[in-house]
């Protein structure tokens, strides 16, 4: 569509980098205009010089996080997320929203871990590759980032992420790869360096890999501010520098006319910008507003609802019953909806009151008080809280951290609640016994100390506007809780494999290699606190008659009955894990290569059925330079979290003499 033969040197050049914060040259009117915006949790368009520029964001929807996502275990959710922010950056004219972001939460301390979706790279990857199918699907471009190994944000412009080449074709760049299958327009490289080069300057990942080993064919896009020196990074085929840069142009003509790099280098990027922006212009057709405003609230609560976890209820203290409650915390009134950063969505959207809203929905007496105010102050009116407290027949009290906490840019210092929340929560069990406490984070939150001492949990996540409604239906039973949890709650930070390397300055070495998170727990048997995919339902299922049925060499259809035992609809996830048991190299103890998520009918089964491919048998050979099936014995593991395993069945691996190494 646009033929680069058009194009003066001068101009090519210039269509490597952006004219200011969101856009591309247009090489004076040759091109049309390709507007950029934030991001995952919903549209942050800032800076359009056509509605005045500057740094104030409209207002749009705010969705729940993707960590909400993560803990859904839903591609229809992530999908439904995608379509919906896309409505509106249809209706503000924003061509590519800038995510999905699949980095793999390494350490709970990563202060983005609110961004991304999972612990596991199959679980990040399927997720990401349905969110960007739901913003495509409207005709919006994407950018799949960070690539790669951007997993702390201390240092993050400089750290370099020194990992052996297993771990990161198994773990860190497994996501990317699957999540690539739809097609996004753009990969957003990462700020930091990988094995002592940068991201941007990297043509080891952006083209060996990414293009030529995963078929990537849009454009790469460097972070805001990643790129160092547009020529080093035009060799690595960085395509696009965003934002604009001042010296980009001139550091690229100097290199060209000192011959360090050729007009082959720069026609190489600067034709993939124009394919990109005529893919734009063909997208532009299939645009379409789907949702009206009341509509895409609705899709908010749903996710939200559909991606709270419920890791505690004793003796049924919930759905909560028809008595009174208190409720306590000021993030009842204004809840956590989002993480900080350039994620942040600027809502106008006011939350009810948590506590109306059981009031309404329970028609009981609902009592509240703040409790607290920010997290910066100490407790307030802490005697009446608990006498207030003791009066009633149910408490819930709502607790979290904010964006003062949890923020691009730094990671978190601790697990646990501040030490204000801990302090209420104690003093309200003391009088009570029926206290449920709902946390909003955004990412795993350490709750052994206090625990024991009330009744039930609910982890809320970041619920964007959709956060006091679904934690309403969920805690009055309108709704069954049907989120797990997409990465493992440790004990304290200390638990964590990879801690004792993580974000130690400069250089972020990943020893634990492929053995972190629950690979890591399980390997070296630590006890965690609430294990990867754990989360609880009002109702009850089991599980029966798994088989297995070989499909080919080294693939299978596995096939099970999920049975509900309550008198409700209600939605389960299952997950299917491999265990290699013959491999002569070291695995980890079993790792997830399925899911799926039910809705099943009141004392009724479904009958279950994913499928296992070659690859989900294999390992990273870095001999091979390839993925590699070891034929012999793998346990099939399906469970409802990954420490509760209820079937099993053996498979073998039978592939070809020819393939194997013995
Ligand atoms: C973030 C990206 C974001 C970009 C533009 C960067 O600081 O890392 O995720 O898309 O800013 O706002």
């Amino acid at each position: 569509m646009y033929d680069l033969k058009n194009f003066t040197l001068d101009e090519k050049i210039r269509l490597l980098t952006g004219i200011d914060a969101w856009r591309l040259y247009m090489a004076d009117g040759k091109l049309p205009e390709v507007f950029l915006s934030d991001g995952p949790h919903g549209l942050r368009r800032v800076g359009n010089p056509k509605e005045g520029g500057g740094d104030t964001t409209i207002f749009a929807t705010a969705m729940p996080n993707v960590v909400n996502l993560g803990n859904g275990w839903d591609e229809g959710l992530a999908r439904l997320s995608g379509s919906t922010i896309a409505d509106e950056c249809v209706m503000h004219g924003s061509d590519v929203l800038l995510a999905p972001g699949v980095n793999i939460k390494r350490s709970p301390l990563c202060g983005r871990n609110f961004e991304y979706f999972s612990e596991d790279p199959v679980l990040a990857g399927r997720l990401g590759k349905a969110f960007i199918e739901g913003v495509q699907s409207k005709g919006v471009g994407t950018s799949l980032k960070h690539y790669a190994l951007n997993n702390s944000e201390n240092d993050r412009y400089s750290a370099s992420s020194e990992i052996d080449e297993r771990t990161m074709r198994e773990i860190y760049l497994t996501p990317f790869e699957i999540a690539l299958q739809a097609k996004p327009t753009t990969v957003m490289c990462s700020y930091n360096k990988i094995n002592g080069i940068h991201a941007s300057e990297n043509r080891y990942l952006l083209k060996d890999i990414l293009r030529d080993t995963f078929g990537f064919e849009g454009i790469v896009i460097s972070d805001w501010g990643a790129c160092h020196n547009r020529f080093k990074s035009l060799k690595a085929t960085l395509d696009l520098c965003m934002p604009e840069k001042g010296d980009a142009f001139d550091q690229v003509k100097e290199a060209y006319e000192k011959g360090w790099v050729s007009e082959e280098d720069i026609d190489y990027c600067a034709e993939n910008v124009l394919t990109f922006i005529a893919r734009l212009q063909e997208m532009k057709k299939i645009r379409k507003v789907e949702w009206t405003k009341e509509e895409r609230h609705e899709n908010t609560v749903k996710i939200a609802t559909e991606s709270m976890v419920l890791l505690k209820n004793d003796d049924g203290v919930l759905p909560l019953k028809k008595r009174s409650i208190c409720v306590l915390g000021e993030l009842a009134k204004k809840p956590a909806i989002c993480g900080g950063g350039s994620s942040h969505v600027r809502t106008e959207y006011t939350q009810k009151h948590l506590a109306d809203l059981l009031k309404e929905t329970l028609e009981v007496e609902v009592d509240y008080e703040d409790a607290y105010h920010g997290h910066t102050c100490g407790l307030v009116g802490a005697r009446s809280s608990i006498e207030r407290a003791a009066k009633a027949d149910q408490v819930v009290l709502v607790v979290g951290e904010d964006t003062s906490l949890v923020c691009e840019a730094m990671n978190r210092t601790a697990l646990r609640l501040l030490p204000k929340h801990e302090m209420l929560i104690e003093n309200v069990a003391r009088v009570n016994e029926n206290v449920i406490v709902v946390i909003e984070a955004g990412s795993a939150i350490d709750t052994s100390p206090w625990q024991h001492l009330v009744k039930g949990i609910l982890y809320a996540g970041y619920g964007g506007d959709g956060t006091n409604e679904a934690i309403c239906a969920l805690l009055c039973g309108k709704s069954v809780p049907c989120g797990k949890l997409s990465e493992t709650f440790p004990f304290a930070a200390d638990d964590v494999v990879s801690n004792p390397n993580y974000a130690r300055g400069g250089i972020d070495r990943y020893e634990e290699g492929i053995l972190y998170g629950y690979r890591g727990a399980e390997y070296n048997e630590i006890p965690v606190l609430y294990p990867f995919g754990y989360g609880l339902s009002y109702a009850a299922f089991d599980y029966e008659n798994l088989t297995v049925e070989k499909t080919g060499d080294a693939s299978c259809t596995v096939s099970y009955d999920v049975i509900n035992r309550s008198d409700f609809p209600a939605k389960e996830i299952s997950e299917v894990y491999v265990r290699d048991i013959s491999c002569r190299v070291l695995r980890p103890e079993k790792e997830l290569k399925a899911f799926s998520k039910d809705l099943i009918p009141a004392n009724g089964k479904k009958r279950v059925s994913v499928t296992l491919t070659e690859r989900d048998f294999a390992y990273y050979s870095v001999n091979l330079k390839d993925w590699y099936v070891e034929n012999g014995a793998f346990d099939i593991l399906v469970g409802a979290s990954s420490d509760d395993i209820r079937l099993s069945a053996r498979f073998t691996a039978t592939l070809p003499e020819e393939k194997q190494f013995t």
